[in-house]
């Protein structure tokens, strides 16, 4: 471990700035590099090496790759389920290219280890909804989905014939409160608590019975490190592990924030995303993880909530 070297690729995103601060710590700062098209994130400023990279451009990952003797690749570059829908083509090519460039480059360079997120949005409508297993009927109706479920193939595939070393997690909706969620639809479980402490009211654009898997970042990147650090011959399955925390619907989630806002109250108007929610899953079974490599959620619904509220504020303030 102490001699591994880091690359993050998407480390501005709402994954990878956290798990960018949390590998720092682990493995020391000089040792993760981060990298993004985006302009470098404010809490990543002054945290370790930064340098602007587009994902598919794969001379020049390749070039970093070999000057700073890297030897595990974190790919978090995607477009996410809401935003992948406006145009299918675009996020296919984004999504899968990526990975299938990583991959190669993984084989080439004879990297260590390879992370890359799966989701949830690999299950369909057609799916077992409710603790829904590891191994079960897949067909995604998003193109998020089937880039991710196509990705999970490849990372077999890589694993198998090449021995390449890439490990994946099925994330269900992601809530933090350092990094800003981008384009999927679990993220009006962000912006609730946003909108709870600014204005006391929110107009959610999923119904309110609309149950989802969901987890706290802490846990996310606890986990994602988890996976990461377990021995490869616990993993026995090269697809994504199906991770779960939580689940619970707006009304649900609306309830947990009255509890420190009394006032707070919460209305309806769902959109073009309350049919991609309706084609996930409610509730995930994730035993192969807990059996295979550990995995334990720390966080519930009202210690989220109560760990939010209190973050955000203290943010809001500081921007006061
Ligand atoms: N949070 C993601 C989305 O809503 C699911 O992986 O698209």
């Amino acid at each position: 471990m102490k001699n591994d070297k880091i690359l993050i690729v998407g480390a501005c995103g709402q994954i990878g700035v956290e798990l960018t601060l949390a590998l720092r710590n682990v493995y020391g700062s000089d040792n993760v590099i981060a990298t993004d098209i985006r302009n470098e994130h404010p809490l990543l400023k002054g945290t370790g090496p930064y340098y602007s990279l587009n994902a598919l451009d794969a001379v020049s990952m390749h070039e970093l790759v070999k000057k700073e003797g890297i030897t595990q690749l974190y790919l978090l570059v995607a477009l996410l389920s809401a935003t992948g829908e406006k145009d299918p083509k675009h996020t296919w090519d984004i999504n899968m290219e990526s990975l299938l460039q990583v991959l190669d480059l993984g084989v080439q360079e004879k990297l260590s280890k390879i992370y890359w997120p799966s989701s949830i949005a690999v299950f369909g409508p057609t799916t077992p909804t409710t603790d829904t297993p590891q191994k079960t009927i897949i067909e995604p109706r998003t193109v998020y989905g089937v880039s991710k479920y196509a990705g999970e193939l490849w990372c077999q595939y890589y694993n198998q014939r090449w021995g390449l070393d890439v490990r994946s997690l099925r994330y269900p909706g992601l809530i933090s409160w350092k990094s800003e969620p981008g384009g999927g639809t679990t993220d009006y479980a962000v912006e609730i608590y946003h909108e709870a402490l600014k204005h006391q009211k929110y107009t959610c654009f999923l119904s309110e019975n609309t149950y989802l898997p969901m987890m706290y970042m802490d846990d996310a990147i606890r986990g994602t490190i988890g996976l990461m650090e377990a021995p490869a011959d616990k993993l026995k399955t090269r697809m994504a592990y199906n991770l779960a925390a939580m689940s619970f619907s707006p009304k649900e989630i609306a309830a947990s924030i009255q509890k420190h806002i009394p006032d707070f109250t919460i209305d309806y108007n769902p959109d073009f995303r309350q049919a991609i929610a309706d084609g996930w899953p409610k509730s995930i079974d994730d035993a192969a993880a807990r059996a295979d490599w550990g995995w334990k959620n720390d966080f519930d619904l009202d210690k989220m909530t109560a760990d939010m509220l209190l973050h955000l504020k203290e943010k809001m303030m500081q921007v006061a």
